[in-house]
């Protein structure tokens, strides 16, 4: 599955969400998550995020490897999302900043 890694938080840009062939994404307050018993590994999303957060389970960064049990974790308690929106409103300012991670809201 494909997973969201940590820079989405405070930005969500959503525009991975318009990309899905199976709307497999799920909202919460600054953050998605990606469902991964229904991701079909298209791929489609990946090069959509602005903020490059998303990333194949087998390919995560160094240090985003626990964003795959948080995705499958939030991905059965947040409603899921299917047409893009406007990014949060400092989502530029937020875009490549290190340690967002504390600031998930859930
Ligand atoms: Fe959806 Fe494809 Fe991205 Fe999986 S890889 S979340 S199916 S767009
Ligand atoms: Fe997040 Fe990128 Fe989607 S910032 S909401 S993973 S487009």
């Amino acid at each position: 599955a494909f997973v969201v890694t940590e820079n989405c938080i405070r930005c969500k840009y959503t525009d991975c969400v318009s990309v899905c062939p199976v709307d497999c994404f799920y909202e919460g307050p600054n953050f998605l998550v990606i469902h991964p018993d229904e991701c079909i590994d298209c791929a489609l999303c990946e090069p959509e995020c602005p903020a490059q957060a998303i990333f194949s389970e087998d390919e995560l960064p160094a240090g985003q490897e626990h964003f795959i049990e948080l995705n499958a974790e939030l991905a059965d308690e947040w409603p899921n999302i299917s047409e893009q929106k406007d990014p949060l409103p400092d989502a530029e300012k937020w875009d490549g900043v290190e340690g967002k991670f504390q600031y998930l809201e859930r």
